[in-house]
C-alpha cells in the first residue's frame, strides 16, 4: 500500500476537516494517508515523513488571497528528499483567485513536484465585527451545505490522486490576476492588523484558553493579566473559542450570536495545537 503524509495549518477547523476528509478518502483507495498539524511537527520530522511517503499533500485556509504566516514558515523550512509527488489545497469561504496556485508556486520553489491543486469553499470564520452584518455562521445546517459540496471535491481530489491523474483547479492566469488584487493590499497592509485582537478585561476570566491554543505564542499571562506581543498572525482561534467571547476586535466587543465554532460541533481546536509555533 502506498504512503501520503498531509501536513497542514487550520486556524479554527475548516482545514482540519478537509485534510482528514482527505486522508480518509485517499486510505479508501489503497492510499495510506495521516494528516499533521503543523503545529505538532518540527520541520526535520516532517522531512522524515515525506521522505517515508509516497506522496506528501499541503493545505492552508486563505488570508486575503495569501498564505498563513506559519504556512508560509513551514513551506520554507521544510525539505522533502527524494522529491515526491505533491499535492495543494486551500480553504476558503468566497473566492482566493489563486489560493492553491500560490501555494503550488511556493512549494515548487522548494524542488517539490506540484502535480495537484484544489480550493475548497467552507464557512467563513470571520466572526470579527468588521462590517455591520455577520460574516460567519453558526449554524449547523448552513454548515452542512459546505461540507456536502467539500466532500464531493474531497472524493474527486482523492480519485484523481489515486489513479496518478494530474488535476488543477484555479491555476489559470485570471484567477493569478484576481489574487494578486486582493494579496497586493493584504501583504501591505497586514503587519498593521497583529496587534488587534486583545481579551476585554471586564469580561475576560484569565482562564488561559487562548494563550494555550494561540499558534503564534502572541498572547502571555504576565501579572493576572493576557498581554499580546505584536506577532498575531490572525487565525481567529482565540476569537473563535474564548468561553467567554471576552476578546476584543480593535477595541469592539463580539456581536452576532455565538462566534464561528469550527466546521462540525465535536471539533476541539486542541486537536491542532503543539509545540512548534511559527509566526
Ligand atoms: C484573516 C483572514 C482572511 C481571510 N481571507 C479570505 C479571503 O480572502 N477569501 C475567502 O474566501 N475567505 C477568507 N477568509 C476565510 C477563511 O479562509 C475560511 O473560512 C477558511 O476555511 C478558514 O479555515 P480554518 O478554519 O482552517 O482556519 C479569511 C479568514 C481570515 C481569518
Ligand atoms: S480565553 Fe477568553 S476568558 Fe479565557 S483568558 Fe482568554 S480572553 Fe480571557
Ligand atoms: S492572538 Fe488569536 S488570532 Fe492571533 S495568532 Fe493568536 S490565537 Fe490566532
Amino acid at each position: 500500500m502506498k504512503k501520503a503524509s498531509i501536513f497542514y495549518f487550520s486556524g479554527t477547523g475548516n482545514t482540519w476537516w478537509v485534510a482528514n476528509e482527505l486522508a480518509a478518502a485517499l486510505t479508501q483507495r489503497q492510499i495510506e494517508a495521516s494528516a499533521y498539524s503543523i503545529e505538532q511537527i518540527a520541520a526535520g520530522r516532517a522531512a522524515e515523513l515525506g521522505a517515508a511517503s509516497d506522496l506528501v499533500g499541503f493545505g492552508y485556509p486563505i488570508y486575503g488571497s495569501d498564505l498563513p504566516l506559519p504556512m508560509q514558515r513551514f513551506i520554507a523550512e521544510i525539505e522533502v528528499r527524494p522529491v515526491k509527488p505533491t499535492f495543494v489545497f486551500c480553504t476558503q469561504w468566497m473566492w482566493s483567485g489563486d489560493g492553491a496556485s500560490l501555494g503550488a508556486s511556493m512549494l515548487r520553489a522548494r524542488g517539490l513536484e506540484v502535480r495537484w491543486g484544489e480550493h475548497f469553499h467552507m464557512p467563513s470564520n470571520v466572526s470579527v465585527p468588521v462590517l455591520p452584518w455577520p460574516l460567519h455562521t453558526d449554524s449547523p445546517a448552513a454548515k452542512a451545505k459546505y461540507l456536502r459540496h467539500s466532500s464531493f471535491r474531497v472524493q474527486r481530489l482523492a480519485e484523481y490522486i489515486a489513479q496518478s491523474r494530474p488535476f488543477y483547479r484555479g491555476f489559470n492566469k485570471l484567477s493569478t490576476l484576481a489574487g494578486l488584487l486582493q494579496r497586493a493590499p493584504y501583504r501591505r497592509h497586514m503587519h498593521k492588523y497583529r496587534d488587534d485582537l486583545v481579551p476585554d478585561p471586564a469580561t475576560c476570566t484569565r482562564c488561559g484558553v487562548c494563550v494555550k491554543l494561540c499558534p503564534a505564542d502572541n498572547l502571555r499571562v504576565c501579572k493576572n493579566e493576557i498581554h499580546t506581543a505584536g506577532r498575531c498572525v490572525l487565525c481567529l482561534r482565540c476569537y473563535s473559542f474564548c468561553p467567554e467571547s471576552a476578546m476584543l476586535y480593535r477595541g469592539k466587543k463580539h456581536r452576532f450570536g455565538p462566534p464561528f465554532r469550527g466546521p462540525v460541533r465535536e471539533f476541539d481546536p486542541y486537536v491542532l495545537v503543539g509545540p512548534h509555533r511559527r509566526f
